[in-house]
């Protein structure tokens, strides 16, 4: 996008739980910080209703960078011209269903939404998919918009990342910004590996500070794969606000930039670092800047950071398999 243009950002689902914390983030400089920019907010037609009433609230905001909004059912519409579609709408897991039971119910959905980007989006965008299953749902978005560049798309994984850093520090008394180069590898899914070996807390290794393998593996690690069905067995829907948050996170140091000396979680499509096939839209740690994101290079990985890595990745596969049966890729 040029300086003389406002942007534009897409939200999807803007009517649902996420968007309801994510459009005042937004509209209060979350992402684009002191530049003005408009909102285009797709919903399905029955929710337009609900949406025209979170609208009345953006207005009475009264947000000084928020300069036109704009509502509808059409994703073409919708997604023209736009700089950067945040993709949050889908049907969220309820309590005992599985992940891999969205596929199908989100693969029509993400096609959709992938053909009416590449046919109408500036040719700037970047997607962020938010909604679940994210990462095989960006996967679909980004093979149904053939004409935008792959690594254009990617799906979140900054809500691990935030939940691994909130560990750490919960764990260690360090406060979290003195926690750096947490990873997260993997599907969004209780298959991820999130990973401290590389990680720094006030600038120690952070391994070393917790000197405890135990709690790393069998408390740390499953907290924070798990976390996303504790929450939904606590509140009796999946997380929203904190959602919002690493949506927020993610574009925002997707367009500025990641801090220096630190990286963040983001899945990508995988240009086959780290043994990941690919095309697969598999997290890894990343850097960014100006709307990029570069996998972090040459990490040493243990042996167990191998194992669980290659399972979460054979997970991936195992959706990629399937919406490819579907004919959504
Ligand atoms: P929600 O049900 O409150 O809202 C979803 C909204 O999407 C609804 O308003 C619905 O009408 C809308 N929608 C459905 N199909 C649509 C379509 N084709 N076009 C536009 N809008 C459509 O759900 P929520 O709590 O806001 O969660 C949204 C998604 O985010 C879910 O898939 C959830 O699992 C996922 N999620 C992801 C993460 C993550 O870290 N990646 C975290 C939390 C939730
Ligand atoms: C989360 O991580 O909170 C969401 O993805 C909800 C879920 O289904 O786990």
């Amino acid at each position: 996008m040029t300086n003389a243009q406002i942007p534009t950002i897409a939200v999807t689902g803007a009517a649902g739980q996420i968007g309801y914390s994510l459009l005042f983030r937004i509209a209060a400089g979350g992402i684009l910080r002191h530049r003005p920019f408009r909102l285009r907010l797709l919903e399905v037609e029955p929710a337009l209703k609900a949406l025209e009433g979170v609208v009345m609230e953006l207005q009475d905001g009264a947000f000084p960078l928020l300069a036109g909004i704009d509502i509808g059912s059409d994703p073409r519409e919708m997604f023209d011209g736009v700089n950067l579609a945040l993709l949050v709408g889908a049907r969220p897991r309820g309590p005992g269903m599985e992940r891999a039971d969205l596929l199908q119910a989100n693969g029509a959905i993400f096609t959709a939404q992938g053909r009416a980007l590449g046919e109408a989006a500036a040719d700037d965008v970047r997607v962020i998919v938010t909604g679940n299953p994210a990462n095989t749902n960006a996967l679909i978005a980004q093979r149904n918009a053939p004409d935008i560049p792959a690594d254009r798309f990617s799906a979140l994984t900054r809500l691990d990342h935030n939940r691994a850093i909130a560990q750490v520090a919960l764990k260690t008394g360090a406060a979290v910004s003195e926690i750096s180069r947490v990873s997260i590898w993997g599907n969004h899914s209780a298959s991820q590996y999130p990973d401290l070996a590389h990680a720094l807390v006030d600038g120690r290794p952070a391994l070393e500070v917790i000197d405890d393998d135990a709690w790393v593996e069998h408390n740390f690690i499953p907290t924070v794969a798990q976390r996303g069905a504790a929450i939904i067995q606590a509140r009796g829907s999946s997380s929203a606000a904190s959602a919002a948050s690493a949506t927020v996170d993610a574009a925002r140091d997707l367009l500025h930039g990641s801090a220096p000396g630190d990286w963040v979680s983001m899945a990508v499509p995988s240009d086959g670092s780290y043994g990941v096939r690919e095309g697969l839209v598999s997290s890894f740690p990343v850097t960014t800047s100006d709307g990029n994101a570069y996998i972090v290079p040459d990490l040493e990985l243990s042996d167990f950071a191998r194992r669980r890595i290659d399972a979460s990745v054979a997970e991936l596969q195992d959706e990629y398999d399937a919406v490819s049966a579907l004919g959504l890729i």
